[in-house]
């Protein structure tokens, strides 16, 4: 009997045979949902699209079904058939999970089977996986190993509208991995036995100059050519059109109800209290529906979601059945279902969002949005070389698309928190990333990548060439780049390896000849994820007393050391007598005891055993500086030297790289005692320019540690 290939056949009714079966009405209500999607209607005619054009840009309004199902669509399509994987790309890591786990639920699959995600430390793919899902910096991390992306069928990177600088770096990378990939197609269609197929790609290779990289294709596959798919959310397509050489755009017809917009009379000083009165006035006085509400970060979504359940406890039992869902970018993956699932009878959602709920996820059920017209963003100061996170006033293109989520199911009503006045000075749009970021990631990436010509990278909106100058001079202070503008070898070479910014990298590789990279690894993952402690406006007493059980004198950094061992030493004891389940439950408590926020503290154990793993691989020595903190703090102040500040008589610091004047954070353990010299890790904006997260340093280590920057000619 012929053997059979392993193939997966699509049975009349659109599931997958042979796989796991779900729940018989969830499913059908799924299909009933996908059928009704706006995309459905044009399934046949965008598989022809792709297969008659080798890019693509497709046009659609949020929740039309992009995301979800087009990668469905070509997979039965045939575009996986020789073994090729279909990637999408996604800026946050939040869409990339939820995604992932939804398609794969529509499939009747486990997620990591033949649908998966790959987000930075988390990889739920397996060698069946033929839809991935991924993060756009992924992604370009994956280049670094693979060149050609040969896995690669279809790449689909989705939300090119929010033109983050990983979006934009992508965009240039694929439009030369997509020439390179047609060329050598071309020519492995003359050649016929594997040797001359490898002289081919070494043609092309060659062809491509000094720089380019030659990689055997994965898996010994032939390189087919790489369909690209741009997707995007905006009605404009002509900038991506033209920047692929008139590449076709397609529009797919979105489905939209009225959407009341309502303005406040004047403008609001605390838009956080102005939510908070409109999210309780549209649950006690509206009909039916669930509430979305815009804010800014982790932090402040959690002390909102505090506060109203503090009010809620005011109201009268009956008026109590109001369900808080916060969904931000590092929410733990099991954690985010609870969104998207529908309340139960008689209960409103209201659904506590960055601006992820802006167009990357789609939530179904919302009616009322609320938006204060604030973002946080990342904004660059090329004079001073200094990145900063600032909350800043959204673009009319977001404004519009925010109030579009509560008009997807029925007529809707959004609650603009400003004066119909303020939204006549919005930007149109917002500007890319790549704009108003600091480069020296992208850098360092592009330079491993053999593109040595920063400027002359084909990007499709171009840096200040100041912000490409200042980052290329840090990398350079860093070590990570020599004097001709090449990656060093081994820093520059380790750094580009790591998936970290480029001075937490320089921290790790320093601190490994330091003797203190035990030290070095908890403090870069609890520097990786927000606000470790949380204090709740009404007990703030409570929790600084809380706060000091940890509290090092020497700075934040220290601080965090001593939380971080605190909870592993309290969860091994907890081990001891309880099953691990339990053990975690533990911990949680001791957590809300202790004023620590418990999603990010696990957030930072799971960072911490990721860039373990990165580290051991590069061979680097994980010692303890035991209780010798001096090294520790030595090998900060070898690492963070740009971010180093002075005290000035007012209190306040200038951070001596750009003469920037700054406060320290309030939350700081810092804040009173105020050192002479510090180094912080990042500077947030908001009225104030404030710097977070601070080690107290000796003034003189800085010329000694680091010449290059402080040098005593200087
Ligand atoms: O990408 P686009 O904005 O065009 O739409 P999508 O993300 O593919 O969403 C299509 C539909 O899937 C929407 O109606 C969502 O409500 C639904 N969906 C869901 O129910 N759960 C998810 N985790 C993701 C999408
Ligand atoms: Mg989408």
């Amino acid at each position: 009997m012929p053997s059979m290939a392993t193939q997966n056949f699509r049975t009349s009714n659109g599931n997958f045979q042979n796989e796991a079966k779900f729940d018989p009405t969830r499913r059908q209500k799924i299909k009933e949902q996908r059928k009704s999607l706006p995309i459905a209607a044009v399934e046949k005619r965008l598989v022809e699209e792709v297969k008659n054009n080798d890019t693509l840009i497709i046009v659609g309004e949020t929740g039309s079904g992009k995301t979800t199902q087009l990668p469905q669509y070509l997979y039965y399509g045939g575009f996986c058939r020789e073994g090729g994987v279909i990637g999408i790309t996604q800026p946050r890591r939040v869409a990339a999970v939820s995604v992932a786990k939804r398609v794969a639920e529509e499939c009747g699959v486990a997620v990591g089977q033949k649908v998966g995600y790959a987000i930075r430390f988390e990889d739920v793919t397996s060698s069946s996986t033929m839809i991935k899902y991924m993060t756009d910096g992924l992604l370009l991390r994956e280049a670094l190993l693979d060149p050609y992306l040969s896995k690669y069928s279809v790449i689909i990177v989705d939300e090119a509208h929010e033109r983050t600088v990983h979006t934009d770096v992508l965009l240039g990378l694929l439009k030369s991995v997509k020439e390179k990939r047609s060329k050598f197609a071309n020519k492995a269609l003359n050649i016929n036995n594997a040797n001359s197929l490898k002289n081919g790609l070494q043609e092309v290779a060659e062809h491509d100059g000094p720089g380019s990289t030659f990689l055997k294709p994965c898996h010994g596959k032939r390189l087919s050519p790489l369909k690209l798919i741009i997707m995007s959310a905006s009605l404009d397509a002509r900038g991506f059109s033209e920047y692929f050489g008139g590449a076709r755009a397609v529009h797919i017809q979105g489905r939209q109800y009225p959407v009341d917009l309502l303005y406040t009379l004047q403008p609001e000083t605390d838009y956080v209290d102005a939510a908070l009165i409109t999210i309780f006035q549209i649950h006690l006085e509206e009909r039916d529906g669930d509430i979305l509400v815009f804010l800014t970060g982790q932090e402040e979504i959690e002390s909102v979601e505090r506060l109203i359940h503090e009010r809620l406890r005011q109201l009268p039992e009956g008026n109590r059945k109001l369900l808080t869902c916060p969904i931000f970018s590092s929410l733990p993956s099991e954690k985010q279902n609870k969104v998207f699932r529908l309340a139960p009878p008689g209960v409103r959602k209201v659904i506590l969002a960055t601006n992820i709920a802006e167009t990357s996820v789609t939530i179904p059920g919302i009616r009322y949005v609320i938006d204060p017209g604030v973002v946080k963003a990342r904004t660059y100061d090329p004079d001073t070389g200094i990145e900063s996170l600032d909350i800043v006033k959204t673009s009319k293109a977001q404004a519009l698309q925010r109030s579009g989520r509560a008009g997807r199911e029925a007529p809707g009503k959004c609650y603009r928190l400003y004066p119909e006045s303020e939204f006549g000075k919005f930007e149109d749009s917002t500007t890319p990333e790549i704009k108003r970021c600091d480069l020296s990631n992208v850098i360092l990436v592009l330079k491993a990548l053999g593109i040595d010509d920063i400027a002359g990278f084909d990007f499709i909106d171009k840096p200040n060439r100041i912000s490409i100058i200042r980052s290329l001079e840090s990398l350079f202070l860093l070590g990570a780049l020599a004097e001709d503008g090449k990656l060093t070898d081994p820093i520059g070479q380790q750094m580009a390896k790591l998936p970290l910014e480029p001075v937490f990298s320089k921290a790790l590789i320093l601190a490994s000849q330091f003797n203190c990279l035990e030290e070095m690894l908890i403090v870069i993952a609890m520097l990786s994820v927000e606000s470790i402690f949380y204090a709740p406006r009404e007990k703030l007493e409570e929790s600084r007393t809380a706060l000091k059980c940890f509290s090092s004198p020497e700075g934040d950094h220290l601080t965090l050391i001593n939380v971080y061992r605190a909870s592993v030493e309290f969860l091994e004891k907890s081990r001891l007598t309880n099953n691990n389940e339990k053990a975690e439950k533990n911990l949680r408590t001791w957590c809300k005891e202790n004023f620590i926020n418990s999603r990010s503290l696990s957030h930072a154990r799971d960072v911490h055993s990721q860039i373990k793993r990165n580290v051991e691989q590069m061979g680097l020595k994980i010692t303890s500086c035991g209780d010798d903190m001096l090294v520790f703090r030595r090998c900060l102040a070898a690492s963070f030297f740009l971010n180093a500040a002075l005290k000035q008589p007012d209190g306040a610091y200038r951070i001596l790289s750009s003469d920037l004047t700054v406060q320290i954070h309030p939350s700081s353990v810092l804040f009173r005692s105020k050192p002479e010299c510090i180094i912080f890790d990042r500077l947030v904006r908001t009225n104030n320019s404030y710097i977070r997260n601070i080690c107290r340093v000796d003034y003189l280590w800085l010329p000694e540690l680091a010449p290059q920057c402080y040098g005593l000619s200087e």
